[in-house]
Formats: C-alpha cells, structure tokens, sequence
C-alpha cells in the first residue's frame, strides 16, 4: 500500500511538476517567516512545500502524521531510513529549537494539501 501509494505521489507531482518546474522560482507557497527561517538554516537548498527537491517536499511529510516535538527530533537527528531514495539529510543542531518548532509546526500545518492546510487536523490525543 505505502508502494503504491508512494508511486501514485511521485507520478503526480512528476506530471505536474515537470511542466515548469524548471523556470520558476519555487518560493511563492512559502510565507514569509518560514522562507526566512528556511534560507537562514539552508533548509531551502533542499526542501520546498509541495515539491521534491533533494530531501522530501514537506506536504509528504506532513502526511506522515509527526507530532512538532517528533519532527524537531528528525531535524536534529534524521533517520534516512524513513525516506528511501533519497540521500540522508545532515544533522541540522545548529538550529535553535524555538525555530525547529516553528518549522515543525509549519511542516505540519501543510497536512491534507498544499493549499489551506487548515482543512483536517487530526485529533490524535496530543497538543501538537
Ligand atoms: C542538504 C539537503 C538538506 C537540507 C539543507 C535540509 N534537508 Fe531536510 N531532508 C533532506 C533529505 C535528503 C531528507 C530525506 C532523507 C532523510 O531524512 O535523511 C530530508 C528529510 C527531512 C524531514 C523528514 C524527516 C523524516 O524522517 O521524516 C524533515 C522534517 C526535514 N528534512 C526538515 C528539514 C529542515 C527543517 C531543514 C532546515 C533546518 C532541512 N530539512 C534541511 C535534505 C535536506
């Protein structure tokens, strides 16, 4: 299920993606604070919100229902293992964790698409 569903993803957003992906400038998704906190940690060399750069676009992993707390801990201590594929991201400590959370939180709100991300929140039992 995961595999196809994995594939469905990539050949989705190829379809999509591979129209102009080339020409423009990704950043238009990203709201202000979060592109400065994205360039500030470099975090933008290798992720954008809704597409596949080096490492996973973040609606992916938004979908993988992390908690904040968990996605700081990946930032700070990736686990390659979770996104086969793709090359392992370095350890980012350098980033301070109020930041980390913002992003976490961030990350988190793109859940359920790209567009609102306010559109499901799932209760799971947790503040976030
Ligand atoms: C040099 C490229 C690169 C940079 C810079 C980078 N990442 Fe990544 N990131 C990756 C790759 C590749 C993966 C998938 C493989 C992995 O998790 O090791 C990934 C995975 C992730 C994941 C998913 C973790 C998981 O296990 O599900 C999150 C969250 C993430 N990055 C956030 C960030 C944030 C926030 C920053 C900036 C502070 C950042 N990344 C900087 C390449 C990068």
């Amino acid at each position: 299920m995961k595999k196809s569903f994995g594939f469905f993803l990539a050949a989705a957003s190829l379809a999509v993606a591979s129209l102009d992906v080339m020409a423009q400038a990704p950043a238009g998704e990203i709201p202000a604070d979060m592109q400065a906190l994205m360039s500030k940690y470099t975090c933008i060399a290798c992720h954008r919100p809704n597409q596949r750069l080096v490492g996973p676009a973040y609606i992916d992993v938004a979908k993988k229902n992390y908690t904040n707390e968990q996605i700081v801990e990946l930032i700070y201590n990736p686990k390659p293992a979770n996104w086969p594929g793709y090359p392992p991201m370095a350890a980012m400590k350098q980033v301070p964790k109020d930041d980390a959370l913002k992003l976490a939180a961030w990350i988190n709100s793109l859940d359920g698409g790209a567009k609102k991300g306010a559109a499901k929140k799932k209760p799971a039992g947790k503040k976030a």
